[in-house]
């Protein structure tokens, strides 16, 4: 049987380790799969630079274009939305399915793609792209969707968690730590997302689609991020027996659709109060279902990793089986709430 060609894009901390769990583990997920899979192609900015024992030297090009046309399956981890978008549609266009962590990319164009895909009978999978290996983009997809979610809270930006909890248990001033969260590859290349609360609000417009149905964009989210937080600010939160988070907050209510990004003051204890480190959790609201919670690594190359490879071994099974996985309708016209920090 011919394998399934997967094709890279990107090799910096995410893709490494994708292409890493894709070369060791090649005949487990052959098995799980029912076909081969082999990596076709890496695209990155700089081949001469990229140096990893698992990736064969032979396969690394700048020639993205290249690399999207020889693959079944194209893995984008470029991120942002310029070139990313382009490769993904290029993709989709091709017919051939995409998997990707990129939070931008969707929550300013994934309706655009998520219609491009089921056009051309293509997959697009992004479990990676909200939370990093928890398990809850498909659970939004699949598990869910025969009830009616009506809101979720979460923690889902590492770096910001990271900075919170070490000003918390260290008495650290914010600067001095967010220097250990990129060295630790949490952090996005340009933090600024990160810490101003772009990232957090990427993934809960991803959310708010996924589990209300509804067009919601980044341009829907109000923001607010934790540059301004002191030391002494979390100091007094600590004294008064709170701690302070950047929570995502989406609710579906009377009011109407409403995502939301900023500081809380949570009680110590909270269970969100005990998510630690880059460690990222989501609690849901459901009508049937009532409470869930999701908990786990939202950040770093091999957690986010295992959700990409997650995706990649579903695709590829889809490809075997001559089908594709559910769509993403957007039919719900729901009205927006104002826009305000909290
Ligand atoms: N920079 C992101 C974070 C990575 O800190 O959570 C995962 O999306």
């Amino acid at each position: 049987t011919t394998p399934i060609r997967v094709g890279l894009l990107g090799a910096g901390t995410v893709g490494s380790q994708t292409a890493r769990l894709l070369v060791e583990q090649k005949d487990d997920l052959a098995q799980r799969i029912g076909r081969p899979i082999e990596l076709s192609g890496v695209a990155c900015l700089d081949p001469e630079e990229v140096d990893f024992p698992w990736i064969d030297k032979a396969l690394l090009t700048s020639d993205t274009a290249s690399v999207v046309d020889g693959a079944d399956i194209v893995v984008e981890l470029i991120g942002g939305t310029g070139v990313a978008r382009t490769f993904v549609r290029q993709a989709l266009e091709n017919g051939s399915s995409v998997v990707t962590a990129n939070k931008a990319l969707l929550a300013k164009y994934g309706p655009e793609l998520y219609a491009l895909a089921e056009e051309n009978d293509a997959d697009i999978y992004f479990e990676a792209a909200v939370g990093g290996a928890i398990p809850i983009v498909r659970p939004l997809r699949e598990s869910l969707v025969g009830d009616q979610v009506k809101s979720m809270l979460g923690i889902v930006n590492g770096t910001t968690n990271y900075i919170l909890d070490e000003m918390t248990t260290k008495g650290l001033e914010f600067d001095d730590v967010l220097k250990k969260a990129q060295e630790l590859g949490y952090a996005e290349a340009d933090p600024t997302g990160d810490v101003e609360g772009y990232d957090a609000a990427n993934k809960a417009a991803i959310m708010a689609t996924l589990g209300f149905h509804t067009n919601i964009t980044i341009d829907d989210v109000s923001v607010e991020g934790i540059t301004k937080i002191t030391a002494d600010d979390i100091a007094a939160a600590t004294a008064e027996g709170h701690v302070v988070k950047l929570l995502a907050v989406v609710e579906n209510s009377q009011a109407g659709v409403s995502a939301r990004v900023y500081p809380a003051l949570i009680k110590q204890d909270h269970p969100l109060a005990s998510v630690h480190g880059s460690f990222n959790a989501v609690f849901l609201k459901a009508e049937y279902a009532d409470d869930l919670m999701f908990y786990g690594r939202g950040a770093g190359g091999a957690p986010t990793a295992s959700a990409v490879v997650g995706d990649i071994v579903t695709v590829a099974r889809h490809i075997a089986a001559g089908t594709t996985g559910p769509s993403i309708p957007m039919y719900n016209d729901l009205p927006k709430a104002p826009l305000s920090a909290s």
